[in-house]
């Protein structure tokens, strides 16, 4: 197997981007990675776009082929594959990527990430979202997202005392760093007292602990480390790619106080990576809801199970805490486009690692992980990246 480094990225705002077309969202993120690589588009021999369900958001499958003609690339006739695994699919294209340069397969890859889930009325984005869950046993019953990770964090309420303000921390904390990222879909800051007197969505979830619909695109740029080294000398390798699978509903698990997917990624990617939990320097997790973070920090080994809230309620987790998460302000502030995801907490953590994160840059940030969940848990997603 051949190492692999990211040599670009690129993503567009995200947010409700209502005057923006679906193509237009890929071919803007394509193109900032392009440059932000100094590579030509005839440089590039494949690509690996994550998309979630752009066949039901905006009537428009075929995403591969669409991919390479909004960049203008179909006189390569290369191959282009849509990768399709709920939430996750923007970090499993990124898995796809990386197998196809280790392998030797092809040098320079694209991997690219988009949604456009604004176009429908909040109802139908909620039920679209659900057939990521199980469709015949939790979907059809009417459990939606909101409500199957409120079963969770219920159940880390009762297990480790977990309490509301704690989960609040967690939106206070990435609305916060959302507010440093001009490209977060709400750039405002909010406070313990706003979240819990924001509506109730699915008890213990308010509105403020749920991560929002959102539209945008992320791409990266890979290429093999002796390869990257002709175009930057900001390499950042990566160090490990794993992914894992679960059962695809919540009922069949073992328990509801973690997502073992997560776990067992991160057991593999610290073993490939030769890194344990203390080695990272910074994160970008999956904080669909606020209990989601509490458990992927968890899950990740940064904290002791049930610890997580009461971490995050002490600063633990914030930009110039032990363990920074979620530096981009998260799914919850800087915006859950779920195709696009996965991309763009690459793009967050390869800015920290050349220092290039501005007002939100951790300090001598060298290594740092991304986690990234599909649906309740049926995949799970982790890369770990070191600046070289
Ligand atoms: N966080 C902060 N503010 C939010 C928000 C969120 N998650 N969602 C909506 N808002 C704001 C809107 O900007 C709007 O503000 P405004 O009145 O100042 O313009 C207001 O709240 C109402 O927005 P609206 O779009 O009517 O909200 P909604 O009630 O239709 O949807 C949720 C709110 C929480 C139900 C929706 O965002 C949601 O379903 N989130 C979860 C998405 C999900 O499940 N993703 C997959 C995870 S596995």
């Amino acid at each position: 197997m051949r190492e692999v480094a990211v040599i670009g990225i690129g993503m567009t705002e995200f947010g409700e981007l209502w005057n923006r077309s679906f193509r237009d969202l890929v071919a803007e993120a394509g193109m900032h990675a392009i440059l932000d690589a100094g590579i030509e588009g005839d440089e590039i021999d494949a690509m690996y776009i994550g998309g979630m369900s752009s066949g039901r958001f905006i009537g428009q499958e075929h995403v591969g082929s669409l991919a390479v003609e909004v960049a203008g690339l179909e006189d390569l006739h290369i191959p282009s594959i849509r990768v399709e695994a709920a939430c996750a699919s923007g970090g499993v294209a990124m898995h796809q990527g990386y197998l196809a340069v280790a392998s030797g397969m092809y040098d320079i890859v694209v991997v690219g990430g988009a949604e456009k889930m604004t176009d429908v009325v909040g109802a139908e984005a909620t039920n679209i979202l659900a057939s990521a869950a199980d469709r015949e046993w939790e979907s059809f019953f009417g459990a939606t997202f909101p409500g199957l990770y409120a079963m969770m964090a219920r159940y880390h309420m009762k297990k480790y005392g977990t309490t509301p303000e704690q989960l609040a921390s967690v939106a206070v904390k990435n609305h916060y760093n959302g507010s440093l990222n001009p490209k977060a879909q709400f750039k405002r800051r909010i406070s313990i007292e706003d979240v819990l007197r924001s509506p109730m969505v699915a008890e213990p979830l308010h509105l403020l602990d749920c991560s929002p619909i959102t539209d945008g695109a992320a791409a990266t740029i890979l290429a093999p480390l002796d390869i990257a080294k002709k175009y930057t000398d900001k390499i950042v390798k990566i160090r490990a790619s794993a992914l894992a699978t679960d059962t695809l509903s919540l009922h069949g698990r073992k328990s509801f106080d973690s997502v073992p997917a997560a776990y067992h990624a991160a057991q593999r990617a610290y073993k490939m990576a030769d890194l344990q939990p203390k080695d990272i320097d910074l994160a970008e997790v999956h904080d669909c809801f606020t209990i989601a973070e509490i458990m992927a920090i968890e899950d990740l080994g940064f904290f002791e199970r049930g610890e997580g809230g009461k971490a995050t309620e002490e600063g633990r987790t914030a930009i110039d805490g032990e363990i920074p998460i979620n530096t981009s302000g998260g799914l919850k502030s800087k915006g859950h486009p779920v195709g696009a995801t996965g991309v763009a907490q690459i793009n967050e953590i390869v800015m920290q690692l050349r220092g290039e994160a501005g007002e939100r840059q951790v300090k001598d940030a060298r290594i740092g992980l991304t986690h990234n969940v599909g649906g309740s848990g049926g995949t799970a997603v982790v890369h770990i990246l070191e600046v070289i």
